[in-house]
């Protein structure tokens, strides 16, 4: 971006505008563990008052959001912008995908650099740095990919968790046998690694040495359209790698995040392992998966089934986007990304003549958040709360960036998301803001979606124009030691990885809401202070650090008298005992 004498932008975008204040007035507030009617004061890309009644300097811009969800920006922990593999480069640069991201309700991206086998992580790192510093238009964090094994990869390791670099997750692979994938002992040896730096082990869990055979046995027997994708990596693959990394975190006495989780074969696996690890576990899931299935495979279009392929793949098994979402609601997943990983059609053609040539990858970045709002809370499988769990301040606490990210309190960088859950549209490839003539969520009606989005105090998203500019964004430092993950002292609200990782947090008795028209009245009739959520710590909403700060006057009597219990929802749940909060 060019950015002249005044500090004006070519895009006519004032770079000063970021120590503009504004205010957000009469919305709801949500948070991961509760809602109220606050609004909302920023002043310098920070999150300066939340309440009523604030005291407001004359010349704030003020953005009514009467009826609104404020919520905090989304987060997606999982994205590739520029990556080159299978011979293509993604079409998303960071300067469009994190143009989509914002577009959708995503203020910061967690992108992963994944050095060539051979290559040093530190070099990656620098290219991926200068690749993005430059052209992001939110806040970005890195994960490192350890796709090789020596004792230099250990070395950078070490030095990529100092405060220089600012990381603390590494991916490692169990697929891609002739690119990225570790074998057993190399794994194992890499999530100690992680453990003893108090970074977080990431794995893609698939077994690639039965990828590779059931490849050449299919291509062999003549099966070569992109429905052999799926056939030679089933479910199985997929759950028996889950199960294989787990135990191998265990015997490592490490953490664990497992990322795009597929099928009900993987959730199953890590529901059991999560009941007997030492160290946690988190699951993470995908727009994609939510939102689409398998079938598509065998669309008799190459384009459109080739468009589809990822891994690990979308599953032929109609049930499975249910059984992922509440798998999410109830805290078998923790969070959902996107894996966004673009790939034009001339790339996709690739494997025209052999399905494991097709570039792995679809889009998501800008859908997920009203993917996940259709799917899951149109539908009343999660509150809103959740919503904001596991779309944000998961993410978040899970990556040590925990209350600056993730979090409407004062003090928290001003990434703000202004929900309308009432706005309707159809996404499409027509519309959307991707480098690709191709969308996975083609036709999809949803309805809610971001209206405003604030990046660092700036709005970037005006009642629906995004106005953008590349390279506001920033680098963001991940430290290692997440309490979260680690334990320890977490600063602000007192979730304990006990409470982030083994708790219950939806609801599913009570009386969910059937349709949107509910949920608008519940909105509607929410409309005193603090209304509960089913949230994982099943407290009302508190600021980062102290107790009762918002001084609610919520309480369970007040807010039930008069309402139609029918448009209410009870929270059958929560953890630590039930409840009959509501929102
Ligand atoms: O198909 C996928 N998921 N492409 C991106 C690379 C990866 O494994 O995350
Ligand atoms: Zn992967
Ligand atoms: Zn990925």
């Amino acid at each position: 971006m060019t950015v002249d004498a005044t500090g004006k932008s070519v895009s006519g975008i004032n770079i000063k505008s970021s120590q503009n204040r504004l205010l957000i007035k009469n919305g709801k507030v949500v948070n991961d563990d509760g809602m109220e009617d606050a609004d909302v004061y920023i002043e310098d890309g920070i999150i300066k008052q939340v309440g009523r009644n604030l005291i407001i300097p004359g010349g704030t811009r003020t953005i009514d959001a009467t009826g609104k969800l404020v919520m905090p920006g989304g987060i997606d922990p999982h994205t590739h912008f520029e990556l080159e593999m299978m011979g293509a480069k993604t079409a998303d640069d960071f300067y469009k995908g994190t143009r989509a991201a914002v577009a959708g309700g995503t203020t910061t991206v967690l992108d992963f650099v994944l050095p060539q086998k051979g290559q040093s992580l530190l070099e990656a790192y620098n290219n991926w740095r200068e690749k993005a510093d430059n052209k992001v238009c939110c806040d970005y964090g890195l994960h490192v990919g350890v796709t090789w094994w020596s004792p230099s990869v250990k070395k950078e390791m070490e030095q990529l968790v100092t405060e220089q670099y600012g990381v603390n997750s590494f991916k490692m692979f169990m697929a891609y046998r002739d690119a990225w994938m570790l074998d057993d002992y190399q794994l194992y040896q890499a999530i100690e690694h992680c453990a003893d730096l108090k970074a977080l082990p990431q794995v893609h869990a698939e077994n690639g040495d039965i990828i590779a055979r059931n490849t050449e046995k299919l291509l062999a027997a003549g099966v070569t359209s992109p429905e052999g994708h799926e056939m030679s990596r089933d479910e199985e693959v997929e759950g028996e790698a889950v199960n294989r990394a787990c135990v191998i975190a265990n015997q490592a006495n490490s953490p664990l995040y497992i990322v795009h989780m597929m099928s009900k074969s993987a959730v199953q696996a890590l529901r059991i392992a999560r009941s007997r690890q030492r160290q946690p576990v988190f699951g993470e899931t995908l727009a994609a998966t939510v939102g689409t299935d398998g079938s598509h495979y065998r669309n008799a279009c190459f384009r459109h089934a080739a468009a589809h392929v990822l891994s690990p793949p979308l599953r032929p098994d109609p049930d499975t986007p249910r059984a992922i979402i509440e798998a999410l609601a109830d805290d078998v997943l923790q969070l959902i990304g996107s894996d966004n990983c673009t790939f034009h059609e001339k790339d996709k053609e690739m494997g025209k003549h052999n399905f494991s040539k097709i570039p792995n990858g679809v889009n998501g970045v800008e859908d997920r958040m009203a993917i996940l709002w259709q799917k899951a809370v149109n539908t009343g499988i999660m509150d809103p709360c959740r919503f904001v769990a596991v779309t944000s301040s998961t993410a978040a606490k899970v990556f040590n960036i925990w209350p600056q990210k993730g979090r409407i309190a004062v003090n928290s960088d001003a990434d703000v998301v202004v929900w309308d859950p009432r706005a309707e549209r159809t996404i499409s490839a027509q519309t959307h803001r991707h480098a690709v003539n191709f969308n996975i969520f083609e036709g999809q009606h949803v309805i809610g979606s971001p209206q405003y989005v604030i990046v660092n105090g700036r709005v970037c998203l005006d009642d629906g124009e995004l106005r953008v500019a590349e390279g506001l964004g920033k680098f963001l430092k991940t430290p290692v030691g997440s309490p979260h993950v680690f334990g320890g002292e977490v600063p602000g609200a007192p979730a304990t990885p006990e409470e982030l990782h083994h708790s219950p947090s939806r609801y599913t008795n009570g009386t969910p809401p059937a349709d949107l028209l509910l949920l608008q009245k519940q909105l509607e009739s929410a409309s005193v202070a603090g209304s509960g959520c089913s949230t994982p710590t099943g407290r009302k909403m508190r600021e980062p650090g102290q107790r009762d700060l918002q001084n609610s006057t919520f309480s369970i009597s007040k807010e039930t008298e008069g309402l139609d219990t029918k448009t209410s929802v009870r929270v059958r749940n929560p953890p630590g005992g039930k409840s009959s909060g509501l929102w």
